[in-house]
Parts: structure tokens; C-alpha cells; sequence
């Protein structure tokens, strides 16, 4: 069965995420056994009713159970949500936001010492995909420094930023080789992200060393995201 993920980013409100929550739970009520991760925006936690099987987490958080981190949520606030999952080195927050390396191996130390679920990106930007395989892994590895990769609640996602929100899509090749490589050396899941949709998410997801996939753009309708679980349900 394989890992699907809705990232939210920077979208919906906390009423239309609710009825986004409420839709998918219910399909996943008698449809799916898949494991299912949706990751709304802070300002829409909520207790939502949700099977077993799907999991509502946080796009970031700051290390702390609270204190004076102005514009940050900390453990306290992930509490009051019963929330466990939380996404970790999103290309967006280390290119966009500035995240290093080194503050997101302490995330990821502070929220596995607290036992969460940790979806964990890793990813090259073009230029680097450009300077060929070898390139391209030398800099994921590097993305990995300081963060433990046998925790036991790990799942990886590669999504490389050239195709992230930008319609273009990794070839079988690319993809192909890349989840090699990352499994020889790490025994996690391993999803894919960048620009995965309805279209090509069975092509994908039939790649051998894809556990699933970490969606965006074309996770934001209800039906779609439920259409694409569905297509995968199989696999
Ligand atoms: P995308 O985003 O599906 O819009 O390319 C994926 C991601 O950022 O996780």
C-alpha cells in the first residue's frame, strides 16, 4: 500500500480544510486502507475525526513546547491538536524561508526525541541535477547530515525543487536512479514529490524503491487528492 501525502503549503482556510478533512475521511472510512497524510496549514488544526489510517501533521513547527518565538508554534500548541507528524526539510522552507541544515537537524533531534512522525525532504535544485548523478547525491547526503536516519518513525520524501510546483515531472530515469541509490544506503520509505498528479501518480508509484508520494498542487481539491488514492490503492 502506498504513502500518500497532501501538502497544503500555503492554502485553504480552516472551513474549507475541514470539509477537505471531512471528504477524504469518509472516502478512506470504506475505501482504502492506504496511509494517508494530510498537512493543512497551523491556523487550521483542529480535533478532526480521522481514521486510522489517515494522519493530519503540521508543515513546520519550532523546536520548543513554548516560549518566545514570535510567529512560531511550538509542542504546546501541537498538543492541544493531538498532533504527532510534522514535515521536515521542505524545499520551500530551506530556499524560501532560509532554514540550514544545521537548524533543521535540530528540529528533527527535538521532535524524534517526542516520538513523532517525521516526513523528511530532501531534494537538488537544478543547477546541481545539471552537474549529473554523482552531483545530485553528494548533495542529498548532504542534506542528511545530523539527522538519524534509522529512527524508526522516518519516511523519507526526494522531491527535487526543479519540479516541485512547476508542472515538470522527474522521468522514470531520474527518479529511478536516485531511489536506488537512497535505499542502498537508508531501509525507510521513500516517497516521491514534484509535480505529481492524477495523470502520472500510477506511473510513478509503480517505479520499484517508491513507497508513495508527497503532493502539493494537485492535492488541494478534495476530489482530486481522493481520485489519486484511489488510483493507488492497488499498487
Ligand atoms: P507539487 O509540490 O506537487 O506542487 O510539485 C510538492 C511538494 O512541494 O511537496
Amino acid at each position: 500500500m502506498p504513502i500518500i501525502a497532501a501538502n497544503f503549503k500555503t492554502n485553504h482556510t480552516r472551513a474549507s480544510t475541514a470539509k477537505y478533512i471531512s471528504l477524504v475521511n469518509n472516502y478512506l472510512k470504506t475505501n482504502s486502507t492506504s496511509e494517508v497524510y494530510i498537512f493543512p496549514t497551523a491556523t487550521s488544526l483542529d480535533e478532526y475525526e480521522t481514521v486510522l489510517n489517515l494522519s493530519i501533521g503540521v508543515q513546520n513547527a519550532y523546536p520548543t513546547k513554548k516560549g518566545s518565538f514570535t510567529g512560531e508554534i511550538g509542542t504546546e500548541q501541537l498538543d492541544e491538536f493531538f498532533i504527532k507528524t510534522i514535515l521536515i526539510g521542505h524545499s520551500e522552507r530551506r530556499h524560501i524561508l532560509g532554514e540550514t541544515q544545521e537548524a533543521i537537524a535540530q528540529k528533527f533531534q527535538y521532535f524524534k526525541e517526542l516520538g513523532y512522525k517525521i516526513i523528511y525532504c530532501i531534494g537538488e535544485p537544478l543547477e546541481v541535477k545539471e552537474q549529473g548523478l554523482q552531483s545530485t547525491l553528494e548533495y542529498l547526503w548532504e542534506q542528511l547530515v545530523g539527522i538519524d536516519t534509522t529512527y524508526d518513525k522516518l519516511i523519507l520524501a526526494y522531491e527535487p525543487v526543479w519540479a516541485i510546483g512547476t508542472g515538470v515531472t522527474a522521468t522514470v530515469e531520474d527518479i529511478s536512479n536516485i531511489h536506488n541509490a537512497i535505499k542502498k544506503e537508508i531501509n525507510k520509505p521513500l516517497l516521491y514529490g514534484g509535480s505529481v498528479n492524477f495523470g502520472n501518480i500510477e506511473k510513478i508509484c509503480a517505479i520499484p524503491n517508491v513507497d508513495g508520494a508527497l503532493i502539493g498542487t494537485a492535492s488541494w481539491v478534495a476530489e482530486d487528492f481522493i481520485k489519486i488514492i484511489e488510483t493507488t490503492k492497488e499498487l
